[in-house]
């Protein structure tokens, strides 16, 4: 691992290997946390590996499950049955493999209306979990916030030249018109407001853009996170860009 300040990079030799560590990693962060552990859950294709490995029995049967409470960093709106859905992909590829209480599990409600109306929903549920309007630097809201690398350098659902990139206020956003289905995103500060934030990258399509992301010469919305806590990069050697 290479270790700056605040920032800290892993290689491993393939995907399965970056899913398995990051595992291992939470698994570890999550049995010294005292009484709740938080974490919020990147969607995409990358992290599907890394929720399989938290159900395979090696660690789900040490994972501390019942203090544990499950955030989506972005989501589609789309019904939490559509394939496209981040719900769905981590329900297949965990929830519905271990024993999670209902009430730790907090999904973006998308059965409703308008996406502002979800993001307005789900920025409410996120403050009372925290107990407060105000994120305050020294008490970080999630403990691990898990994110993946977007081919145009988005992450979550913070698209290049989005208004929601320059939203400081807001905890949620409606972000519609980029892709065919509208998203809820996280803002900037309650990503950021992390013990721990992850990047999960992997697969060869993804090393020119990492390249341009970790060098942090770019303006990129993936290049702009900037962590209460440390910033971990987990890639594999097909996308670790050799700087
Ligand atoms: C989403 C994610 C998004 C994703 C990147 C990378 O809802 O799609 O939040 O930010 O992490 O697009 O996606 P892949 O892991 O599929 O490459």
């Amino acid at each position: 691992m290479l270790k700056s300040a605040q920032t800290v990079i892993d290689i491993q030799p393939d995907a399965v290997s970056v899913a398995g560590k990051v595992g291992h990693w939470l698994l570890e962060l999550a049995l010294k946390a005292k009484d709740r552990f938080t974490v919020c859950l990147s969607g995409g294709s990358t992290p599907k590996l890394l929720y399989q490995s938290l159900a395979d029995k090696k660690i789900a049967e040490q994972m501390p499950w019942e203090i544990i409470h499950w955030f989506w960093g972005d989501e589609r709106f789309v019904s939490k049955k559509d394939p496209l859905s981040n719900y769905h992909m981590v329900e297949e590829a965990m929830l519905s493999k271990v024993r999670i209480p209902a009430k730790n599990i907090h999904a973006i409600n998308t059965e409703v209306k308008e996406p502002v109306l979800a993001a307005a929903m789900y920025e409410k549920e996120l403050k009372s979990y925290y107990g407060s309007d105000r994120l305050d630097p020294e008490k970080p809201l999630f403990d691990v916030t898990l994110l993946g690398l977007g081919p145009d350098g988005h992450t979550a659902s913070l698209f290049p030249g989005t208004d929601v990139l320059s939203e400081r206020l807001a905890w949620a956003s409606a972000v519609v018109g980029v892709k065919p289905e509208a998203r809820i995103t996280l803002t900037y500060p309650v990503l950021e407001s992390s013990q721990a934030v992850a990047f999960l990258v992997t697969g060869r399509e993804k090393r020119e853009i990492a390249k341009q992301v970790i060098t942090g010469a770019s303006e990129l919305p993936a290049a702009r996170v900037r962590p209460t806590g440390t910033l971990f990069w987990f890639f594999d050697e097909a996308a670790y860009p050799r700087i």
